[in-house]
């Protein structure tokens, strides 16, 4: 039990990467509340309630200031503390700077770069209280490497990178870390836009050896348990990193 009973919000957890964090979160031991601005949230979190974890999910929409403070404030009246944060909600809009509206990148940076000024503002104060805390921002390889036709969300992965080494410096006398977490190609349904720009999902999957050297995509599980790593106290000494966890995407 690596992060037992320590209390974690986690958004954009009611599918995909976030929630496969939730899960390996709550088997290490943790207390965690689902953050997500879709319905189906409710079902798993009742998912892993059934399971025997301790878990609630809460609906947010984490570009929204008041949003996000009824969220903290449900986990507080819940749980009493915040010890991790996980700031994995995003949204991804295939286009090059002609092709995607402002409306668009506005939205972007609201969801995935916003959300993260938002979040860890409320919960930072909490943690610098109890004497410390983690801060897992998720990032993309595309915080490193660029892509065709992907403008505001590689600059928003840009960002977000930045941000989190950032904050490191912030808070590091608090006791609060702030890594990031940079995956290449996850299997989830985040993805099918982007897909389309490639002929689809299998065309895709046809390339993969050549996007990623280890042959296949990257597991959501696998980026789950960089975040129990980072979460936990096995990565005591990191803070402000990106923790790169792509199957050698980068490494080209
Ligand atoms: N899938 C990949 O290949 C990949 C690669 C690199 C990085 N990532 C990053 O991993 C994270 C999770 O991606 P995923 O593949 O699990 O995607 P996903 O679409 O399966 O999950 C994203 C979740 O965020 C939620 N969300 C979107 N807008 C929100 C809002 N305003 N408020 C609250 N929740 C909101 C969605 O409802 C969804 O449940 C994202 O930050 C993404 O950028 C994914």
């Amino acid at each position: 039990m690596r992060l037992n009973n320590r209390i974690a919000i986690v958004t954009g957890s009611a599918r995909g990467i976030g929630f496969e964090i939730a899960r390996r979160f709550a088997e290490e031991g943790a207390k965690v509340v689902l953050a997500d601005i879709i319905e189906a949230g409710v079902e798993s979190a009742q998912a892993l309630h059934d399971l025997g974890h301790d878990v609630a999910f809460f609906r947010t929409d984490v570009a929204s200031n008041d949003s996000v403070e009824s969220l903290v404030a449900f986990t507080l009246e819940r749980y009493g503390r915040v010890d991790i944060l996980v700031n994995n909600a995003a949204i991804n809009i295939p286009g090059s700077i002609l092709e995607v509206s402002e409306e668009i990148w506005d939205k972007t940076f609201a969801v995935n770069v916003k959300s993260q000024f938002l979040l860890s503002r409320a919960v930072v104060p909490l943690m610098q209280k109890d004497g410390g805390g983690t801060i897992i921002n998720m990032g993309s390889g595309n915080s490193y490497v660029a892509e065709p036709r992907l403008s505001a969300y590689v600059a928003s992965k840009g960002a977000i990178l930045m941000l989190t080494k950032q904050m490191a410096l912030d808070f590091a006398k608090d006791n609060i870390r702030v890594n990031c977490i940079c995956p290449g190609w996850v299997d989830t349904s985040f993805n099918d836009a982007h897909c389309d720009l490639y002929g689809g999902r299998d065309e895709v999957l046809k390339m993969i050896d050549d996007i990623h050297p280890i042959g296949r995509t990257i597991k959501p599980v696998e980026i789950a348990n960089s975040a129990v790593f980072l979460a936990s106290d096995e990565s005591s000494a990191i803070t402000g990193t990106g923790l790169i966890v792509d199957g050698g995407l980068t490494a080209r």
